[in-house]
């Protein structure tokens, strides 16, 4: 029985049955128009693509927000960002702490499992986040304090996010993934998935932001993501990208772009993608991948932030001292401390003034404007942190 669902009669659950090729196509085989997008430069294979520092010298920061978020959500559902990182030694030096990385953890005879590839067929580094900035705090901080990743992260889900990264380096010969969605519901199998209501499944985009920074130049031989613009909108999608029908389709219709280094690339995680096949003779292709979560969902990572904000904190006094601005270290503050004051146990933690109690974040932004030692910090968070637990 064909139905038609209004915004006011939406189906409330959602299966395989639901998934139809012909109205996926319809979705998806738009082309994208840059007169709708004024603060971008140009649209390849109806990506978006933006000059970073167009971006930077907009001026009104919510309309370019506005448009990020509309690009991501309504539009082809992925930004390419050029030039996100303008000094492409700070991608260098986080390079060089990737690589010592990869180096202990093949050192330790650890190889990193990985969901879509056989171990040992590349490299991944799980948790990039914590072991970059226990590894290397100056190298994170610079990196960290990027605008652009500030920018698109705040224009999707808001403030209070929490970054977690994971470097993958596919060597030549490096096999495509499959198509797929993100974390959360990309995660879970058909059958979990179709448990969770719909509105659950279009909640799920909203709560990570995926992206990746190029931290080589990396022509399309050498294998960057391939995606389906404008299949973010696409409702039971989670249910439909492993069907065959769907897999051989994108096969035929992805895009794939070239990014140089310091390029970046964000995308809606419900957009349908996979990583490319490095054809490349002698390309590493390294890329450090973001999820970004929201404030108010999980990420998928347990990440120390308390580890981090204490192993960055001397970089932050010392880039102060030495002229940094605020908004630089609030950017570093933001992508290490715990941005969100819950959930806490609110009998030894209870709100002193208005609703929240502080979270990590405020803990730092604190004491860098008392000037507290690196001890009274690593104190106080200690505190914070046993006051959270029940
Ligand atoms: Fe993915």
């Amino acid at each position: 029985m064909q139905m038609s669902f209004t915004s006011v009669h939406r189906r409330a659950w959602l299966s395989e049955r639901d998934c139809d090729l012909a109205e996926f196509r319809e979705l998806v085989e738009r082309t994208t128009d840059l007169a709708d997008y004024p603060y971008a430069s140009a649209v390849e294979r109806d990506v978006l693509v933006y000059d970073s520092d167009r971006l930077r010298g907009a001026g009104d920061d919510r309309a370019v927000r506005a448009e990020l978020a509309r690009a991501l959500s309504d539009g082809p559902g992925i930004v390419v960002l050029k030039g996100a990182f303008p000094d492409r030694g700070v991608v260098d030096r986080l390079s060089a702490v990737f690589d010592a990385l990869i180096a202990e953890q093949r050192a330790s005879g650890a190889t990193a499992g990985d969901h879509f590839a056989k171990p040992g067929a590349n490299d991944r580094v799980w948790n990039a986040l914590e072991k970059a900035a226990l590894h290397d705090p100056e190298a994170f901080a610079d990196y960290y304090a990027n605008d652009i990743l500030a920018l698109v992260s705040t224009a999707w889900l808001g403030p209070g996010y929490q970054v977690t990264s994971q470097v993958n380096v596919v060597n030549p010969g490096g096999a495509a993934q499959s198509v797929h969605r993100d974390y959360h519901l990309g995660f879970l199998s058909d059958e979990v998935a179709a448990a969770y209501p719909a509105h659950v499944h279009r909640l799920s985009p909203v709560l990570t932001l995926q992206g990746a920074v190029a931290h080589c130049d990396m022509p399309v031989e050498s294998g960057p993501t391939m995606y389906l613009p404008h299949s973010q909108t696409y409702e039971p999608g989670y249910l439909a990208w492993r069907l065959p029908e769907f897999q051989e389709y994108f096969e035929t219709r992805h895009a794939q772009l070239p990014l140089a280094k310091g390029d970046a690339a964000f995308f809606n995680p419900a957009l349908f993608h996979a990583a490319g096949t490095n054809r490349s003779a002698d390309i590493r292709r390294m890329a450090n991948l973001l999820q970004v979560s929201s404030a108010f969902g999980r990420a998928m990572e347990t990440v120390d932030r308390e580890a981090i904000a204490n192993g960055v904190y001397p970089v932050l006094v010392k880039r102060l001292g030495e002229g940094a601005d605020d908004a630089w270290a609030a950017r570093v503050i933001a992508a290490s401390a715990e941005g969100y004051p819950f959930p806490t146990n609110l009998d030894s933690d209870p709100p002193v003034d208005g609703l929240a109690p502080p979270s990590q974040a405020d803990v730092v932004r604190r004491a860098l404007r008392e000037a507290w030692t690196p001890e009274a910090l690593r104190d106080e968070l200690r505190a914070g942190a046993e006051r959270r637990q029940s």
